[in-house]
């Protein structure tokens, strides 16, 4: 699919403003949470709201990747990172994936990472993720989350302008909440210090989920 002439024209970019500063957050730790939880994926994966593709150099080559990105302009990016990779790009909302030609059931990963933050419902994104994981399969997270006190008080404060100026990111998501009521059920998770996530954003977790029919009729 060819981006180069959907670049967004408006004065602010999230997506260059996301270029320009997620460097620093990927130095002071996130990109090894990224290598750390990304190197088990194997076979075809599908990757929402994949963005300027930051966790592209952590899949292996064999990995058959569909990347789903909404934003014109980090498609672009994307793409231009994907060069010389098995890369697929959809440049689509997660909510019409099913409708864009992938197949139901399809994936033995899907992966997230500092999306369902963005996503306009989190349980319908999750919803959509157990539809698209083949029995059997994986969903990979790295997001950050809710925490209580304080820091969700400054959180709830903040996510009205936030939204505004971080591609619609909510810093209060109970996203562990999310999938405790999903169809899928955490089989491993680490929390963490969001590095320099502070105080806006001091906790993040990465893990796994699975669908519960894998494990109960
Ligand atoms: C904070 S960025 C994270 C980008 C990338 N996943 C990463 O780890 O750096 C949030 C991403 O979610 C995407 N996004 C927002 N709403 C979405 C939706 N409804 N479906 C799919 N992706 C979405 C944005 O376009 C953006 O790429």
């Amino acid at each position: 699919m060819d981006f180069s002439n959907q670049g967004s024209n408006h004065r602010y970019s999230f997506a260059s403003a996301y270029e320009k500063f997620m460097p620093f957050v990927e130095r002071a730790g996130l990109s090894q949470k990224r290598r750390q939880l990304l190197s088990q994926v194997s076979g075809k994966a599908l990757e929402i709201g994949a963005g300027t593709g930051l966790n592209l150099p952590y899949y292996t080559h064999d990995v058959e990747l569909v990347a789903v990105e909404p934003d014109a302009e980090m498609a672009v990016i994307l793409q231009t990172k994907s060069a010389g990779r098995r890369v697929e790009i959809i440049q689509c909302r997660l909510s019409d994936v099913l409708s864009s030609g992938i197949k139901p059931h399809s994936f033995d990963y899907v992966v997230a990472s500092l999306v369902l933050c963005s996503v306009p419902d989190a349980d319908e994104a999750l919803a959509t993720i157990s539809q698209l994981l083949r029995p059997g399969g994986k969903f990979l997270f790295i997001e950050h989350v809710v925490t209580p006190g304080i820091y969700e008080i400054l959180q709830k404060l903040a996510t009205p302008l936030w939204k505004k100026v971080a591609g619609g990111c909510h810093l209060d998501r109970d996203l562990l909440g999310a999938l405790d009521h999903s169809e899928m059920v955490v089989t491993d998770l680490i929390r963490f210090n969001f590095p320099l996530g502070k105080p806006l954003i001091p906790h993040g977790v990465m893990g796994v989920a699975r669908l519960k029919s894998d494990f109960f009729d």
